[in-house]
Formats: C-alpha cells, sequence, structure tokens
C-alpha cells in the first residue's frame, strides 16, 4: 500500500523580500516541515530559510517543478518568483519569461495536480491614464514591460479560474516596505533604501522626486492579506480574485523623508531621479480596495507614522545585533 503523505505548501521566489517574510508566517501556521522553500538561488545558511526544507527550482523549469509537487504532495503554491520593474526593464525578455512563462508553468502544474494558487499582482497593472486613485476595475495600459506581465498574469489566472477550475487568487501589491531581507529591484525600493541609508550614513540621495506619491505598504499588513485571501471561502471572491487592490498608505518620497526626519537627528535627504522616475510617474497615487474590504473584511493597519516607527525600531535593533 502507498502511504499518504500529508500536503505540503510550495513557496517559489522564496528568497526574495516577500518570500522571507512569507515562508516564516506560513511555517508559523502549518509547521516548518510542511512549507517547501524554493528559488533559483542556492544558500548554505538563512536565518530564516534554513529552518525548513529549502530546494533550489527555476520556475522556468516545469519537469523540475512537478516532481518536487508530485515527492512532497503539494496541494498549494505561493508563486513569488518574478523580476520587479526595474530590474525588469533592463532585462525585459527574461522579465517576460520569468513573469508570463514561469507562471504559464504553475497554472498547468495546478491544473493537472488540482493545486491552490496565489500569484501576486502589482499596482504597476496601471498605466497614465487610470485615474490617480486606481478603481478595482478600469482599464489596464501600463508603460512598462513588468506591469504588461502583471496584467498578462491577472488575464492567465482568471482564465484557469474560469476554464479550468483551478483556485487561484492574488493581490495587487502596493509598494512594500520591510527590513528583513533587502528590497528585489522595484521602483518603489527607495522606500527601503532610505531607512538603510538614514541609519548607516545619516543621508540619502533618493532616485525619485519629492512630490512623488505612490501606494505603499508594511510588509506585516501584506503578509496578512495574502494569508486572509488565501484563507477565504471560495465563494466570497468575486471577479477581482486574481488581483484585489488593496491600500496601505500612500505617500510622497518627501513626507517620508520628512518623517524619518523628524525621528533621525540631522538625516538630510537629495533627490536625483533617475529612469524609475518614468516608471513611478506611470502608476497612481493611491488605490482603491473595497473590493477587498467588501469580499474578505481587507483592513490596513499600518500608515506612515507607524510603519516608519516600525522600520527605525527594527533595523536600528538588527545593525545593533550585526557590529
Ligand atoms: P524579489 O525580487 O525580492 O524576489 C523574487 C525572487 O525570485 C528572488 O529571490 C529571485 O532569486 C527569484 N527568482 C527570479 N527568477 C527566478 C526563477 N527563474 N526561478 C525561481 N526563482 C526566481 O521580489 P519580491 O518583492 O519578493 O516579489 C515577489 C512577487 O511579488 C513578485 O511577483 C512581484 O512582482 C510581486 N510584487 C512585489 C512588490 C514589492 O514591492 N516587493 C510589489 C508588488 C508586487
Ligand atoms: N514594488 C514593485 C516595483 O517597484 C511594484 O510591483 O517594481
Amino acid at each position: 500500500m502507498t502511504e499518504v503523505l500529508p500536503s505540503k505548501v510550495l513557496v517559489t521566489g522564496a528568497l526574495g523580500q516577500i518570500g522571507t517574510e512569507l515562508v516564516a508566517a506560513l511555517r508559523e501556521l502549518h509547521g516548518n516541515d510542511a512549507v517547501i522553500a524554493s528559488d533559483i538561488r542556492e544558500i548554505d545558511d538563512h536565518p530564516v530559510i534554513t529552518n525548513g526544507p529549502f530546494t533550489v527550482a527555476d520556475v522556468l523549469d516545469k519537469d523540475a517543478l512537478e516532481e518536487i509537487v508530485i515527492d512532497n504532495s503539494i496541494s498549494t503554491i505561493y508563486h513569488l518568483a518574478a523580476l520587479l520593474s526595474a530590474t525588469g526593464e533592463k532585462n525585459p525578455e527574461l522579465c517576460e519569461r520569468v513573469n508570463v512563462g514561469g507562471l504559464s508553468n504553475v497554472l498547468e502544474l495546478a491544473r493537472v495536480h488540482n493545486l491552490r494558487l496565489f500569484s501576486p499582482s502589482s499596482i504597476a497593472v496601471y498605466g497614465p491614464d487610470c485615474p490617480k486613485h486606481a478603481p478595482q476595475i478600469t482599464p489596464l495600459n501600463p508603460t512598462t514591460v513588468y506591469g504588461k506581465t502583471k496584467v498578462a498574469g491577472e488575464v492567465m489566472a482568471r482564465y484557469y479560474w474560469e476554464a479550468h477550475g483551478v483556485d487561484v487568487r492574488g493581490l495587487r501589491y502596493p509598494g512594500l516596505v520591510s527590513w528583513k531581507a533587502p528590497a528585489g529591484g522595484g521602483t518603489t525600493d527607495y522606500a527601503v533604501d532610505i531607512f538603510h541609508h538614514a541609519i548607516k550614513d545619516g543621508n540619502y540621495d533618493c532616485f525619485v522626486r519629492q512630490d512623488t506619491r505612490l501606494p505603499m505598504m508594511y510588509m506585516d499588513d501584506a503578509i496578512r492579506a495574502t494569508l486572509e485571501l488565501m484563507a477565504t471561502p471560495v465563494e466570497s471572491l468575486t471577479d477581482a480574485r486574481a488581483g484585489y487592490n488593496i491600500a496601505g498608505c500612500s505617500f510622497t518620497a518627501e513626507e517620508l523623508a520628512d518623517a524619518i526626519k523628524s525621528r533621525v537627528d540631522n538625516f538630510e535627504c537629495t533627490f536625483t531621479p533617475d529612469i524609475r522616475q518614468e516608471y513611478a510617474d506611470s502608476w497612481p497615487d493611491s488605490v482603491d480596495d473595497s473590493e477587498a474590504k467588501n469580499d474578505w473584511a481587507w483592513e490596513a493597519q499600518y500608515g506612515l507614522e507607524n510603519l516608519v516607527d516600525e522600520m527605525l525600531a527594527n533595523l536600528i535593533h538588527k545593525y545593533e545585533v550585526e557590529a
């Protein structure tokens, strides 16, 4: 008789900014051994990831992914492997291959093996024609390749749900601000880098203009939103299921710098916009998340002030411990 193994969770792109924290949260929920972390990068040791199983896996290698799914009785995939906006615009062909091709592989595995799937989208699905307070439903005309891959991802996810009944869910994450892992090549990363430079150097040269306002979110809210969405009964979800808007807080680069200045003596911030300004300018200032509020009672807990307090307290402690 074949032994029936308990079902497990697979996280792709697990060494990234979100993966590092999502793996920890999922292991809290399901137990360390039940969550298989994977990434294209190798690691020897890692403060979070190596407290449970880790395997090297390229999401473009569907056969290798399928072997992991079968060998470990995977029932749910959190698919985080991707290239973000700044890295993606430098290498659009790879961005399309990883973001669209990787998702296509994972969706097919979900269809064949009856898996549940979480596939993140982004505020980058919006383009310059979108109202500055972005509605859930509006034409999606992004100008970045990264944004186009995220629109394609939402369309593919909806198709797999409608045509094949694959329970795939997604969130349009705002720019995520966190301290545990480095941010990975995005435009909103200025809002992470600024904290490290404020603490280490006392100054920061920001790569977007001071009046650049973007939707942002503290990582704890993003992880909670992910777990809440995945725990919601399927019948509560609407057509937004492949990319619910979720709002955290919205601030300009100058408002963030001022909030840090009021807490870090002598901190100086200058602004020297580069190509990432163009990507930021094409995105909305804030998002309307009323569908997420209605469908699964989404509510953010972090605004600008408590986000800044948490970032500074945690990073100062981290640097002290590492010193
Ligand atoms: P990240 O860049 O920090 O991490 C992505 C991980 O994917 C990296 O560890 C990388 O090594 C891995 N990866 C790249 N190519 C791979 C491949 N071929 N196979 C396997 N792994 C591969 O990104 P993140 O911030 O953790 O983002 C995760 C997801 O969330 C992405 O889909 C991203 O578009 C989305 N998202 C992130 C943000 C944000 O602000 N961080 C905002 C909106 C949406
Ligand atoms: N935070 C991401 C980026 O800046 C948006 O998805 O690329």
